[in-house]
C-alpha cells in the first residue's frame, strides 16, 4: 500500500503554500474540456511543471495547469488536464489531482471526460452523466494502492455517483435547456481504443459510454469519503458502431464543438451547488 501522504509530502506543502484560499469544489476537466478554466475568474494559476512530483501532461488537449477559481462565491480548484495510466503512470500519479483536492478540503468532485458512445442512442456531442462505472480492470491495483481503505469501502459504495450531485446536474441542465443523457461509463486503461468485439461485450454488459480515465479517480474519492459525479462528452461512436477510424484529433475537435454548452452547464451547476451548500 502507498502512502499518498508520504509520498506526495513536497506536493501538499507547495500547495498548501500557494493556494489563495481552501477549495470546496474540484473539477478534473477531461480531453478537450479544459477551456472551461480560462472562462471563470482565476486567483491563481499554477502550471502542474511547477508542481514538485506532479506528472507531466504528455496529451494534447491536457494543457497541465491548476486553477484557483471563484464563481458565484463558490471557490473552486480546477484541473486543466488530467494524468492518464496510458501515459505510461503509476495508478498513484494518476489519482493524484483526486489526492490533493482532498487534501486541500474539497469535499465535493465533479469529474469530466470524453467519452465513446456505445448505446445507440449516443451520438458525437451528446453529454451523458455518469450513472455508474465499470473498473473492474482496476480493482486489483486499486486495492495494492489502497490497502486497508479500499477494503473497509468495498460494501460502501452506496451514494456513489452522488443522489445529491446528479440531482443538482439533472436540474442545471434542465434549467440551461441542456440535453443530458445518461449511462454507465467503461473504462478501459488504453492506450488503444477498443476493439468492436470488446465494444459488443461493453454493451452486452450495460455499458453505454467508454473512456480512459475518471472510473479510478472516482472510485478513490469515495475513498476519501469525497461526494462524487460525473459526465462524458460523447465524441465519437465506440469502436464497430460506425466503420469510422478513431483518432484523439476527433476526440478534441468533437469537444471543441460543444464547449458553448458544456460550459453553460458547468457554471449552472456551481451556481446550483452553491445554492445548495448554502441552504
Ligand atoms: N474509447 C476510449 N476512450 C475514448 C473514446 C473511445 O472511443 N473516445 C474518447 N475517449
Amino acid at each position: 500500500m502507498i502512502d499518498m501522504n508520504f509520498k506526495y509530502k513536497r506536493t501538499i506543502e507547495f500547495l498548501e503554500e500557494q493556494k489563495p484560499f481552501y477549495p470546496q469544489v474540484a473539477i478534473i476537466l477531461g480531453s478537450g474540456l479544459g477551456d472551461f478554466a480560462e472562462s471563470l475568474n482565476t486567483a491563481k494559476s499554477i502550471s502542474t511543471a511547477a508542481i514538485p512530483d506532479y506528472p507531466a501532461s504528455t496529451v494534447v488537449g491536457h494543457s497541465g495547469k491548476i486553477h484557483f477559481s471563484i464563481y458565484e462565491g463558490l471557490p473552486l480548484l480546477l484541473f486543466q488536464g488530467r494524468i492518464h495510466l496510458y501515459e505510461g503512470y503509476k495508478l498513484n500519479q494518476c489519482m493524484l489531482p483526486v489526492f490533493l483536492s482532498h487534501e486541500l478540503g474539497c469535499k465535493t468532485i465533479l469529474l469530466t471526460n470524453a467519452a465513446g458512445g456505445i448505446n445507440p442512442s449516443l451520438m458525437p456531442g451528446d453529454l451523458m452523466l455518469n450513472t455508474s462505472f465499470n473498473s473492474l480492470f482496476i480493482k486489483k491495483e486499486m486495492t495494492e494502492l489502497l490497502g486497508l481503505a479500499s477494503i473497509e469501502k468495498r460494501n460502501n459504495l452506496i451514494d456513489f455517483p452522488s443522489q445529491r450531485m446528479n440531482r443538482i446536474i439533472h436540474k442545471a441542465a434542465s434549467d440551461e435547456n441542456i440535453i443530458l443523457k445518461e449511462g454507465v461509463y467503461w473504462y478501459n486503461k488504453g492506450p488503444s481504443y477498443e476493439t468492436p468485439a470488446e465494444i459488443k461485450m461493453m454493451s452486452a454488459s450495460g455499458g453505454d459510454a467508454v473512456g480512459m480515465s475518471t472510473a479510478h479517480e472516482a472510485l478513490f474519492a469515495s475513498t476519501l469519503n469525497m461526494e462524487v459525479a460525473s459526465i462524458s462528452c460523447i465524441t465519437n461512436y465506440a469502436a464497430g458502431i460506425t466503420l469510422e477510424k478513431l483518432s484523439h484529433e476527433d476526440v478534441t475537435s468533437t469537444a471543441n464543438k460543444v464547449k458553448a454548452t458544456f460550459e453553460k452547464l458547468l457554471k449552472r451547476i456551481i451556481s446550483e451547488l452553491q445554492v445548495d451548500t448554502i441552504s
